[in-house]
C-alpha cells in the first residue's frame, strides 16, 4: 500500500528528491504464529479483533529510532492544519496503521502514542490516513511546492477560514464573467473582496472555524 497515493504529484517528486524518505514494517512479520495471527479477541466479549501488544510492541521496538508515534483511528483527536505543522517539527514520525477493532490500550499507553483522526467516517484500515497524514505534512516542507510560502499561507485553514473563490482565463466562459473586482488591478479592493467572500463561505459552511471574539 506504499508508497502507493504518495508517489504522485508534488509528493511523490519530493520523495525522489529524498526531501523526505519512508520506511515500512509489515507486522505479520512479528505474529505470535505461522499463521501469521496479530490480533485476537477482545476481552469482555464483543464482535471485532484487537491488535495484541506483543505483537505491536515488538513490531515498534524493532524501530531504531521511532520518534513520535500516531496511531490513526477513529477514536483520535481530529487532525487539522494547525497539529500537522507541529508535526513537521519532528524528524522521524512512526505512523501505525491499525486494522481490525483497534489496538490493545496497553499498548497506546506503554509508548505514550498520540491517536490521531482525519474525519468522523470509519475507514476500513489506517493506511489511508496515514497517506492523507503524510501528503499534508510533506507538501509544507521547505522546497517542496514550487511557490514557495506564499503557495501555502493563503490556503483554506491556514487563513483562519475557506478560501475565497478562484478564477482563471477566460475571462468570459459560457457567458459567466469573472468577477470585475479581480481584473481591476485595485489591491486593496481585491483583497477586501477576497477576505469577505470567505468569511461568508465560512460562515455557511463551516461556522466551527469562526473564532467567538
Ligand atoms: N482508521 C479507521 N478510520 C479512521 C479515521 N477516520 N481516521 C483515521 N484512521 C482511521
Amino acid at each position: 500500500m506504499f508508497p502507493g497515493t504518495l508517489s504522485g504529484g508534488v509528493v511523490g517528486r519530493a520523495l525522489e528528491k529524498k526531501i523526505w524518505s519512508y520506511d515500512t514494517i509489515n507486522i505479520r512479520d512479528f505474529a505470535i504464529n505461522n499463521y501469521g495471527s496479530v490480533d485476537d479477541e477482545q476481552f469482555g466479549g464483543g464482535a471485532g479483533m484487537v491488535m495484541r501488544p506483543d505483537v505491536v510492541g515488538n513490531a515498534i521496538d524493532s524501530i531504531k529510532n521511532p520518534g513520535k508515534i500516531i496511531f490513526f483511528s477513529p477514536r483520535g483527536k481530529p487532525l487539522n492544519q494547525q497539529m500537522v505543522h507541529e508535526y513537521i517539527k519532528n524528524d522521524t514520525i512512526t505512523l501505525l496503521c491499525g486494522r481490525y477493532e483497534g489496538l490493545d490500550q496497553r499498548v497506546i499507553d506503554e509508548y505514550d502514542i498520540e491517536e490521531v483522526s482525519i474525519g468522523d467516517y470509519v475507514l476500513s484500515g489506517g493506511e489511508l490516513a496515514a497517506q492523507v497524514f503524510v501528503d499534508t505534512a510533506v507538501r509544507l516542507l521547505d522546497n517542496v511546492l514550487g511557490g514557495g510560502l506564499d503557495s501555502t499561507q493563503n490556503e483554506s485553514f491556514e487563513i483562519g477560514g475557506l478560501e475565497w473563490p478562484l478564477y482563471t482565463r477566460p475571462s468570459v466562459w459560457r457567458g459567466h464573467k469573472v468577477p470585475e473586482v479581480l481584473l481591476s488591478g485595485h489591491h486593496g479592493n481585491i483583497e477586501r473582496w477576497r477576505k469577505q467572500q470567505s468569511d461568508e463561505i465560512t460562515k455557511e459552511r463551516r461556522p466551527d472555524l469562526i473564532k467567538e471574539n
